[in-house]
């Protein structure tokens, strides 16, 4: 098992940019400490359409880009001319606003005469871990869920990466925001529904929890169904809260039960937990118990590097650039990418 001590990391601050989605992200990097991650939200904007609208999107980005990493700077307390490269969310996520944080990245970059790097976007959060005082050993199982992804990965070193499950249709986080929607409470529906189970009977009302046998596969699209069905049977006598503590109970204890059969699979004996659901207090609290019970070392960073955020990109960028990677100024961006 390789310790943290042995991981080669870039040996200079790195400023790292992320707008793959909805957040307009900037942070500096250095080593394995985070000196700032600065987040400006679209949640609001985009709460008016109940989701996240691509064209309006990228505008948001336009306008927050510059800010963002100035403030950045500013708070990491490092000064420009001391930043050794820029790394960038380059893949997957929207293209407009993909390319905003890509052209912001290629200017800084170009202007400070230092690399660039293009970093995929899943093994931000897949290295999100790396934060941790006490990072996890390789290898480790990964499970990354977030709103587009649900994805169980077997990480055998730094860029070694093989996915062994995932999802066939919605992502874990589609199941939560889509119930939110379904419950009337709002976008995202992450939190929301959260906050809402706080004071539900999760046993209340029985729902589906996708694939049956011995699969470390996923499926929550029927779950979505059920919770629909299950508005239009109650009306208004729904309790909502009840609703989404079953809601919720159903996600956490799918991807419980999956991750564990993983672990058991590859003989993995560290499990981490990263990406946006990973925020979830009750999924947090599930899996820690479950990994104790059976001796497994558990790792999930702080709620601020589960969603999106520019920290994991450089983070991810970090070994890359040590071990001399370097994009050109052509670098694109792309909508769908493999990890
Ligand atoms: O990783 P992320 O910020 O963006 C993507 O890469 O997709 O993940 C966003 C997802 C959304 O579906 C959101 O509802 C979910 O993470 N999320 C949560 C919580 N906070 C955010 N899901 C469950 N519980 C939360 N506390
Ligand atoms: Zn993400």
């Amino acid at each position: 098992m390789a310790s943290s001590s042995e991981l080669k990391l870039f040996d200079r601050p790195i400023l790292a940019i992320e707008s793959s989605c909805d957040e307009t992200s900037a942070a500096v990097i250095y080593g394995r400490s985070v000196l700032s991650n600065i987040v400006a939200s679209q949640i609001e904007m985009h709460q008016k359409w109940g989701g996240v609208v691509p064209e309006a999107a990228a505008r948001a980005h336009v306008e927050a880009v510059l800010p963002v990493i100035e403030e950045a700077i500013i708070r990491s307390g490092i000064g420009r001319d001391e930043l050794g490269a820029i790394a960038v969310t380059n893949r997957p996520g929207l293209v407009g606003a993909l390319s905003v944080g890509l052209t912001a990245a290629k200017a800084m970059a170009f202007s400070l005469k230092i690399p660039l790097l293009g970093v995929h976007h899943l093994e931000g959060h897949l290295l999100s871990t790396l934060a941790l005082e006490t990072p996890p050993p390789f290898p480790h199982t990964c499970l990354i869920v977030s709103g587009g992804h649900t994805e169980m990965i077997d990480v055998q070193a730094l860029g070694e990466y093989r996915i062994v499950g995932a999802t066939r249709d919605d992502a874990a986080g589609e199941a939560f925001d889509k119930g939110a929607r379904l419950l009337g409470l709002g976008y995202p529906g992450g939190l929301a529904i959260q906050t809402a189970a706080q004071s539900g009977n999760a046993k209340r009302y029985p729902l589906p929890k996708g694939l049956s046998g011995d699969t470390i596969d996923f499926s929550f699209s029927g779950l979505k169904t059920a919770v629909l069905r299950l508005t239009e049977k109650e009306g208004d006598a729904i309790s909502v809260p009840d609703a989404a503590a079953s809601l919720q109970e159903t996600v956490v204890s799918v991807l419980t039960e999956r991750a564990m059969r993983a672990m058991d699979r590859l003989d993995s004996k560290a499990l981490t937990l990263v990406g946006g659901v990973a925020a979830n207090l009750a999924l947090r609290s599930r899996l820690q118990a479950a990994c104790d019970l059976r001796g497994y070392s558990f790792f999930t960073p702080p709620l601020s590097l589960c969603t999106d955020n520019a920290a994991m990109i450089g983070l991810a960028a970090s070994y890359q650039l040590a071990n001399g990677k370097r994009d050109g100024w052509d670098l694109d961006v792309y909508p769908n990418a493999d990890i």
